[in-house]
């Protein structure tokens, strides 16, 4: 590392949108100390891998981008490691890497000023304090936002599913307080935003009390934002089906702003798997909630996460899921190998699955994902909708943006700009996005 005190920054983010939020609020801090952005991490006086340790050799993807970091001269910026590697491995992390000057776990970031002040006077620091949400308060005020915004409402996780490290890494739930979200929500919105994301590991879990006192959940909260006259879209994510409320549903049927799209991920369409994986729902209960929802809003387009290869998965289980998938037909959906976590009771399950089953059970469901999602995006064409334009296409003229149902669709609009929302008639679809024509444009 360089003595001197940083001038330029460089955030690289890994894994999941809540980590995007951060390196969005670690960025504005960096600003508001008067630090900009480096135009590339190679040449950044200080780096921040903001760390993801969900899923397959995450640490040892870290330890190969430090070793990157280290520059021609044998000199490498302050490297700080965030995120959940850095909770789960701690200390280890600076004596595997001496490199690393600090080591900051996803609840203590907002002292990164701090730490990086401290490493000008030759420490070395970690902090994996998990004090609760004491961050948020300490951050710099909301800027410039693009059109469609993140904002963490929830950590932290209480479900223990057995193959998860979340509970570990994020700690228990735990929610932000109503005022501070609906200021925050307003400042995104001042700042550009039309579309807010509310981001959590158990979105749905969130609760708290309002201004009058009363205990209101996420339905509450959506209820809320809805009123905030300039933010034109609500969506959430990622729930748990447990806490898919009466009224949380209810919200998809009579809150217009919210769009018409559930990410509720399921994991197994088989009851023995989900039981193993202590998910606390069955196969059934799963469907009977996406029946509630469709039955309040027709539209809804589902989208899920699973999980090939549980230890003990049969190929009898496996089919399940795959009819599952079958059944739902999700406008998208995520899927993955399971891979053990070390200190997850999965890891010391018997009946390790092995990778070339693994390979070919991950091939086969991704092949009907793809398919459902080939023909719920040509379902779309010949329809008018609306589009939230979020960049710039590869084309001159041409904007993306988003469908009420997470669809990206590229429009050939000279006349527009980022952050319109324009009707659209779709004319033509692929397995990943459409095109659009504008009809008229929507009210502002
Ligand atoms: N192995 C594979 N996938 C996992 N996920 C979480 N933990 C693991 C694991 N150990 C997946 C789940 C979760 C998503 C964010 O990542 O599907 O919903
Ligand atoms: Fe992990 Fe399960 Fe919690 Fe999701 S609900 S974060 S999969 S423990």
């Amino acid at each position: 590392m360089s003595t001197d005190s940083p001038k330029t920054y460089s955030i690289k983010n890994y894994g999941c949108q809540m980590n995007v939020y951060d390196g969005e609020r670690m960025a504005e801090m960096f600003e508001s100390q008067g630090m900009s952005a480096a135009d590339d991490k190679a040449n950044a006086d200080l780096v921040v891998l903001n760390t993801c340790h969900i899923r397959e050799k995450a640490a040892e993807k870290v330890y190969s981008e430090i070793g990157r970091l280290r520059r021609k001269d044998g000199t490498s910026p302050v490297i700080a490691v965030a995120g959940c590697v850095a909770q789960a491995e701690g200390g280890e992390i600076s004596r595997r890497a001496p490199e690393v000057d600090i080591v900051v776990g996803p609840q203590a970031y907002h002292n990164l000023p701090d730490m990086v002040a401290a490493v000008g006077r030759g420490e070395r620091v970690v902090d994996l304090d998990l004090p609760g949400l004491d961050k948020f308060g300490k951050l710099p005020a909301r800027r410039k936002q693009p059109p469609s915004a993140f904002l963490t409402v929830q950590e932290g996780c209480d479900k223990f599913c057995t193959y998860c490290v979340v509970p570990y890494t994020r700690g228990a739930e735990i929610s932000r307080g109503w005022a501070e979200l609906i200021d925050e929500a307003k400042a995104i919105v001042n700042a550009g935003a039309r579309e807010i994301t509310l981001l959590g590991q158990n979105v749905n879990a969130w609760d708290g009390e309002d201004d009058k006192g009363k205990l209101q959940g996420l339905d509450g909260l959506i209820r809320a934002l809805d009123k905030i006259p300039d933010l034109r879209r609500i969506r959430y994510m990622t729930s748990h089906p447990n806490d898919m409320t009466e009224g949380l549903i209810a919200a998809h049927g009579d809150v217009e702003k919210l769009m018409p799209f559930l990410h509720l991920p399921v994991q197994s369409g088989s009851d023995r798997i989900l039981k193993a994986m202590n998910r606390s729902h069955s196969r059934d209960s799963y469907m009977r909630i996406l029946d509630r929802v469709r039955a309040v809003r027709p539209d809804i387009a589902f989208s899920g996460d699973f999980i090939v290869g549980f230890p003990g998965e049969s190929d009898a289980d496996f089919e399940d899921t795959l009819s599952l998938v079958r059944e739902v037909g999700h406008a998208q959906a995520y899927s993955f190998k399971y891979s053990p976590r070390p200190g997850t009771p999965a890891a010391d399950m018997s009946d390790q699955i092995p990778m070339e089953v693994m390979d070919e059970r991950l091939q086969r469901l991704q092949a009907q994902i793809v398919a459902d999602q080939t023909a719920f995006n040509n379902r779309t064409v010949g329809r008018t909708t609306d589009v939230l334009l979020e960049r710039p296409g590869k084309f001159a003229g041409q904007l993306i943006g988003k469908s009420p149902w997470l669809q990206s669709v590229h429009v050939l609009a000279p006349d527009l700009s980022i952050g319109d929302i324009v009707t659209v008639q779709i004319t033509d679809s692929g397995p990943l996005s459409l095109k659009g024509e504008p009809t008229m444009r929507a009210a502002a």
